[in-house]
């Protein structure tokens, strides 16, 4: 599969830190120094899961010079959809890519590197000739905006790629690894809430409804700079790939100090490192397409460049991919 286009959309909102600290017990210094985010944006009251997903994906067929109607699938990674039955299929609507199939998978901030390396799967056995991948999260509805904790870390954002089908020999997803482990998914939820209500004749039904984020940070944390160098290290080792030999290291967006503790691991260069959560927070699945779009389009990211991408979170889930940029033809 080759990676062709890309494309972004963000919540409509601009939330400083200092704003923030007229809600919580927080300030911009502390929040800055423990995590790099300066700001997040926020959709607005007119701004859904599927709008973001939307216009990343229509600027990703823009870039590649598609026709809405020649997409085979539209793959959808989200944990916070408009929609329990799938967001995809609106998705779909929106853009006008009649002719695709269209589902939801989630894996929290891991969703779309899982996506990414499913959609190869389809593409390589020439099941499907082009796809649109698509991370969106709309986590501002799920935060407590009263738990400092968390509330300062997250924001909304969708990013998406464009694949289309290619020969063996040209496949620009060059290895990739993908871990699960739900012994330790404890620490970081987004949880049905445990109320029932009465049913009839002694029987009762669990009432709908999600408790709002909690996470361990410190657990999380540990996790991230314990498992991304690791499986990272697997990426390198399996495809041959000498970490000096990476154009860029595409890391999901948390921390600062999470990109920088990976970077030293492997004596990258920060400058090699892309980073833009100072203005975004963490966005989960759309971390990792967003900062590739804005690195595409600022010129950064060149055709032929090899980038190193790993994604972690909630699951718990964690994965890496190598992959060669394309661009347009
Ligand atoms: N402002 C001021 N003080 C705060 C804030 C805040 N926003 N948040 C916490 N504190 C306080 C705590 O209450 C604590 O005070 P205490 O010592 O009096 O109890 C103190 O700061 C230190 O808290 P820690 O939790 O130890 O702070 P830490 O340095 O670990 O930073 C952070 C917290 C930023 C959350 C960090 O642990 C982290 O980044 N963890 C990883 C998160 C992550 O990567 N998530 C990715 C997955 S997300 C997904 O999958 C959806």
């Amino acid at each position: 599969m080759a990676l062709v286009a890309s494309g972004s959309a963000r919540g409509e909102q601009t939330i400083h830190n200092d704003q923030l600290g007229l809600r919580v017990d927080t300030n911009d210094e502390w929040i800055r120094s423990r995590t790099g985010i300066r700001e997040r944006c926020i959709c607005g009251p007119q701004q859904s899961l599927a709008d973001l997903s939307h216009q990343a994906g229509d600027a990703a067929l823009t870039m590649a010079g598609w026709s809405p109607e020649s997409v085979d699938l539209v793959l959808l990674a989200t944990s916070t959809p408009d929609d329990l039955f799938g967001t995809a299929p609106k998705v779909q609507a929106l853009l006008g890519a009649r002719q695709a199939v269209a589902f939801d998978l989630t894996a929290a901030c891991s969703g779309f590197l899982f996506a990414l390396v499913t959609a190869a799967q389809f593409l390589r056995t020439g099941a499907m000739r082009r796809v649109l991948v698509i991370g969106a999260d709309q986590l501002s509805r799920w935060v407590d905006w009263d738990d400092r904790r968390t509330c300062v870390l997250f924001g909304d954002a969708a990013g998406a790629v464009a694949l289309e089908v290619t020969t063996p020999a040209q496949d620009g997803l060059l290895g990739f690894a993908l871990r699960s482990d739900g012994r330790r998914g404890d620490c970081l939820n987004l949880s049905q809430h445990q109320e029932r209500q009465a049913l009839v004749a002694g029987t009762s039904h669990q009432v709908g409804g999600f408790a709002p984020i909690s996470m361990n940070g410190q657990e999380v944390y540990k996790f991230a700079v314990r498992e991304v160098p690791a499986i990272l290290h697997h990426l390198l080792q399996s495809t041959e790939t000498a970490a000096d030999c990476l154009d860029w290291l595409l890391l999901h967006q948390a921390n600062q100090r999470i990109l920088d503790a990976v970077a030293d691991r492997f004596n990258l260069p920060h400058a090699k490192v892309l980073s833009n959560l100072a203005h975004y927070g963490n966005t989960s699945a759309a971390t990792i397409p967003l900062m590739l779009d804005e690195a595409v389009r600022d010129g950064r990211i060149q055709p032929g460049h090899r980038i190193a991408s790993s994604g972690f979170g909630a699951g718990l889930s964690w994965g890496a991919a190598l992959f060669r940029w394309q661009g347009p033809s």
